[in-house]
């Protein structure tokens, strides 16, 4: 069997969010969810396994994964070791393209690469829908980062009908998301909390019987290229991505200042003639997306705004691959 492999996989940003679970040990969500792959924020995993190793050794950015880092991606190789049926403890490396610390959310392209460099290096070659499964359980979002271009998770009843498909091939839509990113402070509340604490915001219930209209909204207005319609779903989701979390007991607020007034100047821009639209995570960065004819100058407006730090450009991204460079 290959003892050694490497992947290398994309973020997303969501269109439509993941927020909350039908069964949190699973990771099945309440909702499907519709997001794009950055291509410009991804993670290149090496992973070997080897037989005379007592212990997993796991290096994420340089350093040694802490102890709540080292307790989520052995938990994910032992799920790997019993498909594969080995013991084999393993060698890990992991490594972002972008800024660690960001504020970028990296499990999902973290946990894509990791299930598709530890099941190679396995000797297993899953199909994409298993590998989405796979990814889900380590990082919800992690299963829309294994088919390309733009994708939907289909939420299903249990692990094995939960799993991402695309829906459009990257070339698809010249769509681009400008990440303004205005803290790179760790979030204080993780989104597996947050997934928790949803169930307790008495909006939630509404959001999720809102969503199918709005998930046929975003399918609709993608296959048309119709930036308007498919910006208008998007802000909505975002902000009520937000209001469930503002809403649980106790409140989260990943919503802060300085990401409204990113908000509230691109919405000026908008009001100026430019086709840009917002969406959120649960962390105060802000995507602004619009077609890539617009790109230079939403990212050119954005770097002018005093509490913007960085802003990285991203296009749609393909699938989960294997890369050619070990990282060790
Ligand atoms: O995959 P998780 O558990 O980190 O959850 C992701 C949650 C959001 O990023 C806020 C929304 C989404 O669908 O990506």
């Amino acid at each position: 069997m290959p003892q050694k492999s490497t992947a290398v996989s994309c973020s997303n940003i969501a269109f439509i969010k993941y927020w909350g679970n039908r069964d949190a040990a699973r990771r099945i969500p309440l909702n499907n969810s519709i997001s794009m792959n950055l291509d410009h924020a991804t993670t290149t995993t090496t992973v070997a396994f080897e037989d005379a190793r007592d212990d997993d050794h796991i290096v994420i950015g340089g350093a040694l994964a802490n102890a709540a880092q080292r307790a989520r991606v052995v938990a994910h190789l032992d799920r790997v070791r019993a498909l594969a049926q080995i013991e084999s403890r393993a060698r890990v490396q992991s490594q972002n393209n972008f800024p660690m610390g960001a504020g970028i959310a990296s499990s999902a392209s973290a946990f894509a690469a990791l299930s598709l460099a530890a099941t190679r290096a396995a000797g297993l070659e899953l199909p994409e829908r298993e590998l989405s499964i796979l990814a889900r359980q380590g990082s919800g979002s992690a299963c829309r980062s294994i088919p390309g271009g733009f994708v939907e998770w289909l939420a299903g009843t249990e692990s094995a009908n939960s799993y991402a498909v695309s829906i459009a091939p990257p070339t698809f839509w010249e769509l681009r998301d400008v990440i303004a990113i205005v803290s790179t402070a760790e979030k204080k509340i993780g989104s597996t909390d947050g997934h928790r604490a949803a169930s307790s915001s008495h909006f939630l219930a509404e959001r999720v019987n809102a969503l199918s209209a709005r998930l046929a909204r975003v399918r609709r207005a993608l296959f048309a290229h119709d930036l308007a319609a498919l910006g208008a779903a998007i802000e909505e989701d975002a902000i009520e991505l937000h209001l469930i979390a503002m809403t649980s007991a106790p409140p989260i607020f990943y919503w802060s200042p300085e990401m409204v007034r990113v908000i509230e100047a691109a919405r000026a821009w908008r009001a100026d003639g430019l086709g840009v639209y917002f969406t959120l995570d649960a962390g105060p960065n802000v995507h602004l997306i619009c077609e890539s004819k617009d790109a230079d100058q939403v990212a050119a407006r954005a770097r002018e705004i005093s509490d913007v730090r960085q802003v990285i450009v991203n296009a749609p991204g393909g699938a989960a691959r294997l890369g050619e460079e070990h990282l060790f």
